[in-house]
């Protein structure tokens, strides 16, 4: 309830427009709406005056010479500063609004969304999954991270304000805080197929606590994070990327949101992106000091899967720094082999997690 307090709802419901209902919703339109009134102002300035002028310096006889008119310095520096400082507005409070929505906060919720002719599958932190529904807590702030399984989607809550392409081969992200419950429309908002318009869903915005008993009720699979362990070992992951770097791959402990130094002399962020790639395209960015022997997994695993592997990898980051306590990293291989598949403890994965995937603190 209390977040019905948000100015959002102080705005009146103009007709046609959605609902407003996350933390962009207002801005965006008053934006939309200031973008429509500059325009109108301006259409009219100019159409009225060029109609009565029209109108009062018609040719009024057949022999009729206009008298010439060579310009008028000040009136073309006001009609060109005063619309030049406007369009810089514009462009300022575009620019911010744009940095704001393409920059997700680090303390989200995360859900992973999966784009696929004609279906959208989601699925929560700890393994709920869902299809053509997203189910989001209220005032909390929530990250999609996206891919498609097939061609180019496009993730659309127009209550929220949010459009986001979800594009084969990479990871897009989008975020938005719920602040209003209730049920809105999802829509692909890019052509994909004969049934692109039947690639619809729905997003239910919920109180905190009924989201956390939702949450209880959908029969959960494993983690992201727990099937990427899994399958870091049964795709035999594990026996070349060793915990201590000493295999044939480097160590991916503690490597999520590292620099990492490339045989090209070049330096990469580890994100999902990179990561993703290295998966898929082993050869594209080989990390100094080791060989490019890596098989690609390209056709051997799913986009889902892929991103479980990544959970995995970012999951081992934190535990790891966390719990290094106990084995000062010894040079034996066989506590690589434990550390695949050991649940994480939530208590030290948050205090350390980086990317914070992990707080579910209500
Ligand atoms: Cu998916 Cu249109």
């Amino acid at each position: 309830m209390k977040y019905d307090m948000n100015p959002s709802s102080f705005l009146i419901q103009i007709p046609f427009f959605p609902e407003q209902a996350s933390n962009f919703a207002f801005e965006y339109d008053l934006f939309y709406l200031f973008l429509v009134a500059v325009t109108i102002f301006f259409t009219v300035l100019v159409a009225a005056p060029a109609l009565y002028f029209l109108i009062k310096y018609r040719r009024r006889s057949h022999g009729q010479v206009p008298e010439q008119i060579e310009g008028n310095l000040k009136l073309e520096i006001t009609w060109t500063v005063i619309p030049f400082l406007i369009s810089m507005f514009i462009f300022a409070w575009g620019a911010k609004l744009y940095y704001q929505m393409y920059t997700p906060p680090t303390d989200a919720l995360e859900i992973f969304v999966t784009g696929k002719q004609w279906m959208w599958r989601a699925q929560h932190p700890d393994g709920q999954r869902e299809i053509n529904e997203l189910h989001v807590p209220l005032g909390r702030r929530v990250k999609l991270t996206m891919t498609s399984e097939d061609v180019i989607h496009a993730y659309f809550i127009p209550a929220f304000r949010t459009k986001t392409d979800v594009v084969p081969g990479r990871y897009t992200t989008s975020w938005f805080t719920p602040t209003k419950t209730g049920t809105y429309h999802l829509f692909c908002a890019e052509y994909c197929g004969t049934q692109h318009s039947g690639m619809i869903g729905k997003v239910t915005v919920m109180e905190p606590p009924d989201y956390q008993a939702w949450l209880r009720n959908v029969p959960r699979d494993k983690s992201p994070a727990e099937a990427g362990a899994q399958l870091f070992t049964s795709q035999a992951c594990d026996k070349c990327h060793l915990e201590d770097g000493a295999g044939r791959g480097p160590s991916l402990q503690n490597l999520f949101g590292k620099d990492v130094k490339l045989a090209s002399g070049a330096t990469v962020k580890v994100d999902e992106t990179y990561l993703r790639e290295s998966i898929l395209n082993p050869g594209a960015k080989v990390v100094a000091g080791y060989a490019n022997d890596m098989p690609t997994f390209q056709g051997l695993m799913t986009e889902e899967q892929v991103a479980m592997i990544i959970q995995y990898i970012k999951s081992i980051g934190p535990k790891q720094g966390a719990a290094s306590t106990t084995a000062p990293a010894s040079a034996a291989p066989a506590p690589a082999a434990q550390g695949v598949g050991r649940p994480a403890p939530p208590q030290a994965a948050k205090a350390a997690a980086p990317q914070g995937e992990q707080p579910r603190q209500d």
